[in-house]
């Protein structure tokens, strides 16, 4: 299953960065655009196999991160690579919203299989997350005649204008943009480690019934009449806002408001999807609960660019020239898809899940060693670390966090922050227990140096 390597631990044999990346890092200061939210330590790839990244200096760096939660398979799994190879010596472009070739119903079906939605559904093929986003923004209007949106503080679903009115987990994400194009009101994330009101823990009964609470009593009778919201979009475990999974019986009553109101759950898996988890999609964790809208990216081309909106066969009802992308759903972008679900379904589900478990143990036994872990949560390979300034006020340590993040990386490990003081772990699927035992040694000699 594991690209053959024969290196276990990371290998930091320059200065951080080393000489040629600083080349290059200086390059990139003068040509590219500096709106790029890269963090304080700065990595240079040159090459990448399975769980483990070089740098043009000859370091080797064990990869926590995943690309950003992308490369599901490992970096360059040799499978992947033949995938998209072969798939590129016979049709790379032709266009598929003109033209037709086999890759996208192939992949259409395949989701049709997987996805958690009830009946028969359609997809829609483009190229990132944030155009997944847009498709199910413009479906869930289209389709309800509505043009109102809820969305979550903290969330995060991607920079375009009509995602970009959906995201709000940074100030830096909207600051400079000032008003909005789609019509979305913000509520409480319902966060069991920070209730909105106090930002301190409660029970999942409590934050579950105050954010219900809000959308029922406070929204629907004032702003935000039901019969005007065309969705609802939710990320089941909140990504960029800190690595946040929903209660099931929140997600089960967001279920009922939908149902109750004609407003389509749009279910944003683009950091969550695809074996993250430990399950396919978050949403699986939930008892059955389905969504009207599922969007997908990131880990679902394991490195390729794409993005999907997948749908009811019946709100996928939208005519013709309404939605498409020239690149959407290209040859090998599918190919490396359709490859990438394959592996899932032969063990790296389930290595997210088992391996997940492993890693969270691992960091709970952290946790019990240090005080400013405040709390450590997730589920499968998808896991967050919040840091804070002490046990009984709970405050948020953004700075610490940068300085274990730091720390780590100048051992070799690459891990990243999300939310206000949280470090996430969203590793390669292909992650072993060894890999974990050296990255939570890592981990536990850099936060031992930073405190
Ligand atoms: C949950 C979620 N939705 C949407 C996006 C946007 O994806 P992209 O950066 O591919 O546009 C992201 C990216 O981090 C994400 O985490």
């Amino acid at each position: 299953m594991t690209p053959s390597t024969e290196l276990q631990k990371p290998l930091i044999k320059t200065e951080l960065p080393g000489p040629i990346s600083r080349e290059i890092i200086a390059e990139d200061a003068k040509y590219v655009t500096p709106s790029y939210p890269r963090p304080d330590y700065k990595l240079v790839a040159e090459s990448a196999q399975g769980v483990w990244i070089t740098d043009p200096d000859g370091n080797v760096f064990l990869d926590c991160n995943a690309g950003v939660a992308v490369c599901s398979t490992g970096h360059c799994h040799p499978e992947i690579v033949k995938a998209i190879s072969d798939q590129a010596a016979k049709l790379i472009h032709l266009c598929g919203t003109d033209f037709y070739y086999s890759h996208m119903p192939a992949l259409g079906k395949k989701l049709d299989e997987i996805v958690p939605i009830d009946g028969p559904t359609k997809s829609h093929f483009a190229n990132s997350g944030a155009e997944a986003i847009e498709t199910a923004l413009k479906l869930a209007m289209y389709h309800t005649r509505r043009q109102k949106f809820i969305s979550f503080f903290g969330s995060f679903h991607g920079r375009t204008l009509g995602a970009l009115s959906l995201t709000s987990s940074k100030k830096a994400q909207r600051l400079g943009f000032m008003r909005q194009a789609l019509d979305v009101v913000h509520i409480p994330y319902p966060n069991k480690f920070r209730h909105f009101a106090d930002e301190m823990p409660t029970s999942e009964e409590k934050i579950t019934k105050d954010v219900i609470n809000w959308i029922e009593n406070r929204l629907f009778k004032t702003t935000t009449p039901p019969e005007e919201v065309a969705g609802i979009v939710l990320e089941v475990v909140q990504g960029e806002g800190g690595y946040i999974p929903a209660p099931t019986a929140f997600v089960k009553e967001l279920r009922r408001i939908c149902d109750e109101n004609g407003i389509m759950l749009i279910i944003d898996e683009v950091q969550s999807g695809m074996g993250r988890t430990g399950k396919m999609f978050a949403l699986d964790h939930h008892d059955g609960v389905k969504a009207d809208i599922v969007c997908m990216a990131k880990g679902i081309g394991s490195g390729m660019p794409i993005g999907v909106c997948t749908a009811k066969a019946d709100i996928m009802d939208w005519h013709k020239g309404a939605h498409a992308s020239t690149f959407g759903g290209n040859p090998v972008a599918i190919a490396s898809a359709l490859k990438t679900i394959e592996l899932l379904q032969g063990g790296l589900v389930d290595n997210s899940h088992n391996v997940g478990a492993y890693l969270e143990k691992g960091l709970n036994k952290l946790k019990d060693k240090y005080d400013c872990i405040g709390d450590v949560r997730g589920l499968g390979m998808m896991l967050g670390v919040e840091f804070v300034t002490d046990r009984e006020t709970l405050d948020p340590a953004p700075e610490l966090r940068d300085k274990i993040e730091m720390a780590c990386f100048q051992s070799g490990l690459i891990i990243l922050g999300c939310g206000t003081s949280t470090i996430r772990w969203s590793p390669p699927l292909i992650l072993s227990k060894e890999n974990v035992d050296v990255a939570l040694q890592i981990f536990d000699e850099a936060i031992a140096a930073s405190v």
